[in-house]
């Protein structure tokens, strides 16, 4: 594992990157929002959203269609939708648990799922109360219906690497779930550390494999920082060839059925990570720190990106040589 140039043979480092741009999709508004004491009104949720298009990102988890009773925080998920500015360039997207939120995600207009499947039974049945086959079947048959409706679906894995309840998980159940969601013709399969325990060798070879099988194209990864391995996962994962990343503004998250996750990635520590290593991320950093400081506001409780302090300091460095 990473012997020689092997972690960075399809990049330069110090130079101007020379392969596909990574890919962030901010998670911040839904991952990030359902798990914080403080619930907040569509309009604010839109705010945040806003913000993070300022800073120039083109993908973000809008909101959940979930029961309100189990996930209040992603109440009124189908007015945040009516309200998301109509960019042609941007994909917003929803998570949906079940056919119910399929149905009202695709009738509040959403174009974009993410449908979520269970590497192991005692998750599935914490999340939605079924069995990881049942999740499954109900995954396949909206595959179905949202080609039929002309929307774009991602399956995310969850517990890929180990779950709070039955531990760690056996790689080749994953590489079966995602053998046959591509099968099924999932636009994206995303391998997801739901509860942040994986480290960057289980993560190296689990997305070499993958990646092997299916290409990297349709894989992306959605990691979190618990044990402050969340960047070294999204290194070793790139290492592998992925370029679809799933962050948090202000490093906010956690599932409320996952005792012990704590927030996703920040989006901001990934942007510094990948733009200090050479790669154009297309997110403006300035901007970015606005949105995580809004994040911060709103909820009280985001965390920020572990660079924060320096970030801080960098950008009050540059506005005072700017004055
Ligand atoms: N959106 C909104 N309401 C939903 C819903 C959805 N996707 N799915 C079910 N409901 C409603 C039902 O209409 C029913 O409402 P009622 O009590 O007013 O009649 C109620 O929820 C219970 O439905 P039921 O089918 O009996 O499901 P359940 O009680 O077994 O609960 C879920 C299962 C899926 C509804 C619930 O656990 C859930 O929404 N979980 C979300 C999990 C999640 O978001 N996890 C975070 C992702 S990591
Ligand atoms: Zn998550």
């Amino acid at each position: 594992f990473f012997q020689a140039e092997d972690g960075i043979r399809d990049y330069k480092v110090t130079g101007v990157q020379t392969c596909a741009l990574p890919i962030f999709n901010d998670v911040g508004p839904r991952d990030g929002l359902q798990n914080q004491s403080r619930i907040l009104e569509p309009s604010q949720r839109l705010q945040l959203i806003n913000a993070l298009l300022d800073a120039g990102l083109k993908r973000i988890e809008a909101g959940a269609f979930v029961s309100p009773k189990a996930v209040p925080a992603m109440a009124g998920a189908a007015e945040v939708f009516a309200g998301l500015p109509q960019r042609d360039d941007v994909c917003y997207t929803a998570l949906i648990p079940n056919l119910r939120g399929y149905e009202l995600a695709r009738d509040a207009g959403v174009k974009s799922v993410c449908m979520v499947l269970y590497a192991t039974d005692a998750m599935a049945h914490a999340n939605v109360r079924m069995t990881s086959a049942q999740a499954s079947a109900v995954a396949a048959d909206i595959i179905a219906r949202a080609a039929a409706d002309g929307i774009r679906v991602t399956s995310t894995v969850s517990v890929a690497f180990e779950c709070p309840f039955d531990g760690p998980v056996d790689p080749a159940v994953v590489c079966g779930m995602v053998t046959e969601f591509m099968q099924l013709g999932s636009d994206e399969v995303c391998i997801a550390d739901t509860i942040g325990a994986a480290n960057p060798v289980q993560v190296r070879r689990l997305m070499d494999e993958l990646v092997a099988s299916h290409g990297a194209e349709r894989l992306s990864c959605h990691f979190h920082d618990t044990r402050a391995m969340g960047v070294a996962n999204v290194y070793a994962a790139l290492s592998a060839g992925i370029r679809r990343f799933d962050a948090s503004i202000g490093r906010l998250g956690g599932c409320p059925f996952a005792p012990g996750a704590s927030g996703n990635v920040a989006t901001e520590d990934v942007h510094m990570m990948l733009s200090q290593a050479g790669f154009d991320t297309g997110v403006d950093i300035r901007a970015l720190m606005r949105a995580s400081e809004l994040a911060n506001q709103l909820t009280g409780s985001a965390p920020g990106g572990r660079a924060r302090a320096w970030l801080s300091r960098q950008l009050d460095k540059a506005a005072a040589d700017a004055a």
